[in-house]
């Protein structure tokens, strides 16, 4: 940069490109965290601040867990990088049969990414190929979800279903088809929990997009278990579970983007064992290690690794991979959160608070816009009414008033998202409902 070009000396915010944030309106009024200690920011400012979306979905456990700091510490005076092609370091074997050993069936073999869209690209390439190598190489279409979020990579943003990621790149992956949205909002507003509403309209739904295209094209259905991302909302009660059935009969693979619902968010420690299903791939990412060192993870059932590696008998058997994937700090930060998960009471700490926050959140019912509420595990998604002409904009200052009352949630539009972590008490879940009525009083 010449001295021409150099900005103010206090304009030291401008050259960060800030990702998914209104980068003008930040930079003019920026909110920095300086450092994090378990439920709780300290801002630049000297504020402390709630951490309510557990970092962003990631911070099941709090920040700077003193087990998860130590493993990441040591390790780095052991092992800062170790070359992910042609070769391993002991935590990653050891990390992917922990991570196996939880999901269920025989979801048994790790591939190891950085990110949740690289999970969402890995696995939709696994499927892809899978289903080449087994002799079904016109199975390429890909059936996602409309308000879905698998990241943004260009597989994730074309099964994705989310307007804003997809409609500036292009005509993006070909061969895709959606499914509609399973919420009703009509008769579903203010549901507590999964909603008690027939699945079998959804079914269909699959059943004629199957018919249409016929099922010797279709690789993978590939949906969360909530949409997380667009809003918090809950499907039908036996969605996954029927959707297994569909996808099963016809041969298609079901992918289950875990990223968010993965490690406790839904009260259990993933979506699969909570709903008892078994996909054929899981995508996991963010609180993996508790979001301390990136990393992401597609976990494949038995039978489709084995296809790889009997149908490519000799050299590479998948032409993929990341020079971090397995990175030694992020196996090593993964290995001690899962440590804390198993050991520490966390599933069972999210279970006993659940119905207390969802009580906490239907409270809300009443305040100024509120158009509907839902909630799973620790998780809950509040709606409000959009102003005339400028969708996003309420969403966007309940964020703020929020957040001047002490307590970070995130805003998807004008739905408020809520995370809280998972080791919090009940005082943690009081003081996030009584600074987000604040907030939509205030934005009132
Ligand atoms: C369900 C889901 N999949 C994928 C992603 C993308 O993860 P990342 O931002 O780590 O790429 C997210 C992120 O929120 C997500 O919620």
């Amino acid at each position: 940069m010449t001295s021409e070009t150099q900005p103010p000396r206090n304009d030291w915010l401008q050259s960060y490109w800030m990702p998914f944030t209104p980068n003008k309106a930040f930079k003019a009024s920026p909110r920095i965290y300086e450092s994090a200690e378990g439920f709780y920011y300290k801002t630049s400012d000297g504020r402390k601040i709630l951490d309510s979306f557990s970092g962003l979905w990631c911070c099941n456990l709090g920040h700077r867990h003193p087990k998860i700091s130590e493993a990441i510490k040591a390790q780095v005076d052991e092992l800062d990088y170790s070359n992910a092609f042609n070769f391993g370091h002991p935590k990653v074997f050891e990390l992917a049969n922990v991570i196996a050993g939880q999901f269920p069936g025989d979801l048994d073999h790790v591939f190891f990414v950085n990110s949740g869209s690289e999970a969402a690209d890995t696995a939709l390439k696994i499927a892809i190929a899978y289903q080449r190598l087994r002799g079904e190489g016109t199975r390429t279409r890909l059936i996602g979800r409309v308000n879905g979020y698998h990241g943004v990579g260009f597989g994730g943003i074309s099964v994705g279903g989310m307007v804003n990621n997809r409609k500036f790149f292009g005509s993006l992956l070909p061969g895709v088809d959606h499914l509609s949205f399973p919420y009703d909002s009509q008769r579903q507003s203010f549901t507590r929990g999964e909603p008690d509403a027939d699945v079998e309209p959804y079914m269909q739904q699959l059943e004629e997009i199957i018919a249409l295209h016929d099922a010797s094209t279709i690789a993978a259905v590939i949906v969360e278990p909530f949409a997380g991302s667009g809003g918090v909302f809950i499907p039908p009660k036996n969605y996954l579970k029927r959707l297994r059935e569909v996808t099963k009969k016809h041969g298609i693979l079901l992918i289950v983007d875990e990223v968010i619902s993965g490690f406790g968010r839904m009260a259990a420690p993933n979506a699969a064992t909570h709903y008892g299903v078994e996909p054929d791939i899981v995508t996991v990412a963010k609180a993996i290690n508790n979001g301390s060192v990136p990393m992401g993870a597609a976990i494949v059932r038995k039978q489709i690794y084995d296809v790889f590696m009997e149908e490519m008998p000799a050299g590479v058997e998948f032409f993929h991979g990341y020079t971090y994937s397995g990175h030694p700090l992020a196996a090593a930060a993964s290995l001690a959160a899962q440590e804390v998960f198993r050991t520490e009471g966390v599933y069972e700490n999210t279970q006993a608070l659940a119905p207390y926050f969802e009580e906490g959140v239907h409270s809300l019912k009443d305040e100024p816009n509120v158009i509907d509420i839902r909630n799973v595990g620790l998780a809950a998604g509040v709606t409000v009414a959009a102003k005339d002409g400028a969708p996003g904009a309420r969403g966007g200052e309940v964020f703020l008033k929020t957040y001047e009352e002490g307590v970070a949630v995130r805003a998807n539009g004008d739905h408020l998202a809520v995370a809280p972590i998972l080791t919090m008490g009940r005082a943690e879940i009081d003081m996030t409902i009584e600074a987000l009525r604040k907030g939509l009083r205030a934005a009132a």
